[in-house]
């Protein structure tokens, strides 16, 4: 059973066993720790199916031969869906002159091409809700990480000279970079106040943060994830690599590309609170694929900066 700090019954259990075993020699400690790993590899295990709207939304945008009439046909089954839709299509971040009532107009205005990635994002957007303290989000916050993400991801694709093919794989990474923060959210959060020293420790490293304390990073959770709920292993990997593109045998470039937008993000703490001591810095490998200069990261996150309006009420 989960709360809003989506915190379970069993992590609470989880912390009072890793507080005895601390209490001996300090071996037990790193045992502990790598324990603790395989108990959250095991969650992923033991996670459900993908959401199987968000299943037929991902097939339906990998099906070539869809068109904007199955889209329509299908969101008119799914009502909450389509109405979690409209709230993103007639948020202030699009700024669009007239509010949006129905699918149909939707797909008029918006376009079909941008809109099926929008669908997917809402239909997304009820696993990622909720509030994510040890991570430093505020309530809503990751969802609006994971979204902007996604937008920028794709959008950029075409400026980074990566094929225009790959923008929709690129907006389902961004959407889900950082899905394997759910599995080690609520063990976190109860540890909240020693997450945040090992962030301080650890120079505001994340992953490194994260394993000192669970033994394990969100990056490598989150591609179990993806292999679980079958998803590419392009996809699984650059999910698996988007802290460090360098680690990255394959897909570099897509990987330096969640990189930088997740850098931009976490560097202007959207979404999260501004206390964090969290810290990103982007890989040689980032810089290289993608050929960034000072000047460009930082036109970059000006450039986001001023299309950021309005993104709290999406
Ligand atoms: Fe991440
Ligand atoms: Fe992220």
């Amino acid at each position: 059973m989960r709360n809003k700090l989506n915190i379970t019954k069993t992590d609470r259990r989880l912390k009072k066993r890793v507080e005895v075993l601390r209490k001996s020699p300090a071996v037990a400690h790193v045992v502990s720790k790598k324990r603790l790993g395989e108990e959250m590899i095991s969650r992923v295990d033991e996670l459900p199916a993908l959401p199987t709207v968000v299943s037929k939304i991902m097939a339906l945008i990998e099906d070539n031969n869809s068109n904007a009439q199955n889209l329509e046909q299908y969101l008119k089954q799914d009502q909450a869906l389509a109405a979690r839709l409209l709230r993103i299509v007639n948020s202030s971040f699009f700024g669009l002159p007239n509010r949006i009532s129905s699918i149909s107009q939707a797909i008029v205005i918006i376009g079909y091409n941008s809109l099926k990635n929008l669908v997917l994002a809402a239909s997304t957007s009820k696993l990622l809700e909720g509030v994510f303290p040890g991570y430093g989000f505020k309530e809503g916050g990751l969802w609006q990480h994971a979204f902007m993400a996604a937008t920028w991801a794709s959008k950029l694709s075409s400026r980074f000279e990566i094929d225009t093919e790959e923008a929709d794989e690129l907006f389902i990474a961004g959407l889900l970079h950082d899905v394997g923060k759910l599995v080690l959210s609520s063990y976190i959060t109860i540890n909240c106040k020693e997450m945040m020293t090992n962030l301080i420790t650890c120079n505001g490293n994340i992953e490194e943060a994260e394993k000192a304390l669970v033994g394990i990073s969100h990056s490598e959770i989150g591609s179990r994830i993806a292999q679980k709920w079958n998803f590419s292993d392009k996809l699984a990997h650059i999910i698996k690599y988007h802290h460090n593109a360098s680690c990255a045998v394959d897909y570099q470039k897509e990987t330096a590309l969640i990189e930088l937008v997740n850098y931009c993000l976490v560097s202007k703490r959207y979404g999260m609170f501004e206390n964090i001591p969290i810290d990103v810095g982007l890989s040689q490998t980032c810089l290289k694929q993608l050929k960034l200069t000072s000047e460009k990261i930082l036109e970059l996150t000006e450039e986001i900066e001023e299309s950021a309006e309005g993104w709290e009420t999406i």
